[in-house]
């Protein structure tokens, strides 16, 4: 039987530069999507997956998700003398258990593959997520318990694909497919950031994984691959013959909200959900048309 997913990592210690200059003194996994911060999304997410530890890959100037998820009690003896009982439960309820939050500092951006390999004293020998925050996936199921639940099937590693226009595969890690069923396909090969003429295939890989351990030792190698960074695709890549290795065509919406467009569609698309906003928003929109 497959070992439970208890534990997720946030890399977030990269520079957000698509972001700038919003992201020059807060860190992009804080802006928010209507009413919460992209990382505040992450977290829940997690959590509706099952997951108890929550590791922050974090860099410098990104304090502010650790006050982010401590008590602030100067706000709330505030709130609570407005009587702004909401408020108040909304600050509480985002608040994580004691000790479930740990961070550790990625000392330069080196790459996603050094800023997971950065959280290995934490994972240890068992299996974990990883979750991009600025990711964004609008879903029934949580993403990240779509491929928990399809990990405790296989026992092996599982990302989260989608299928990207062609001429955008530069953009991404590729999947080389070897048997496909339109939901799960086995992977034979991944390449990161291809060319649209040698790509082999237009499945793309998002911020979202279940991997084994065993990545850490291929991760430990800090070989430079795609763009001079330590590329997670290239030791995931060499997983590939061993355990299995499927990427999910994941049920939901994903917004790059790394990007400003995806950040907007985010924020549209949580809003056209939203009772307190949905209508003026629409009606805002239609004027605009
Ligand atoms: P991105 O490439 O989307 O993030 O990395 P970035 O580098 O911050 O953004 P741009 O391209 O300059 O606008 C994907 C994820 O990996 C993390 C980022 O924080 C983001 O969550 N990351 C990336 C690290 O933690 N460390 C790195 O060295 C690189």
């Amino acid at each position: 039987m497959a070992q439970t997913v208890r534990k997720a990592v946030f890399p977030v210690a990269g520079l957000g530069t698509r972001f700038l200059p919003a992201t020059k003194a807060i860190p992009k996994e804080m802006l928010p999507v209507l009413d919460r911060p992209l990382i505040q999304y992450a977290v829940e997410e997690a959590k509706a997956a099952g997951i108890e530890h929550f590791i922050f890959v974090t860099g410098r100037g990104k304090g502010a998700m650790e006050d982010h998820f401590d008590r602030a009690p100067e706000l709330e003896r505030t709130l609570e003398a407005a009587g702004k009982t909401k408020e108040l439960k909304a600050l509480a309820d985002l608040l994580p258990d004691a000790g479930s939050i740990s961070y550790t500092r990625q000392q330069a951006p080196l790459g996603l593959g050094h800023a997971v390999w950065c959280a290995r004293e934490f994972i240890g020998d068992e299996p974990f997520a990883v979750i991009l925050p600025d990711d964004m996936v609008k879903s029934k199921v949580p993403c990240i318990k779509q491929l928990v639940d399809i990990h405790a099937k296989t026992g092996g590693n599982v990302v989260g694909v989608m299928d990207v226009p062609r001429d955008q595969t530069n953009k991404y890690g590729i999947l080389d497919v070897s048997e496909d069923d339109g939901k799960l396909a086995a992977i034979k090969g991944l390449v990161e950031k291809p060319k649209p003429e040698v790509a082999p295939s237009t499945l793309s890989i998002i911020g979202r994984y279940v991997l084994l351990p065993d990545v850490f030792e291929h991760l430990g190698r800090k070989e430079k691959g795609a763009g001079g960074e330590i590329q997670l695709t290239d030791a995931m890549a060499r997983m590939i013959g061993g355990k299995p290795f499927h990427g999910l065509r994941f049920e939901g919406e994903r917004f790059d909200c790394g990007s400003k467009i995806g950040w907007l569609a985010g924020n549209i698309a949580l809003a056209f959900d939203d009772p307190e906003v949905s209508d003026a928003l629409k009606d805002f929109i239609r004027k605009r048309m």
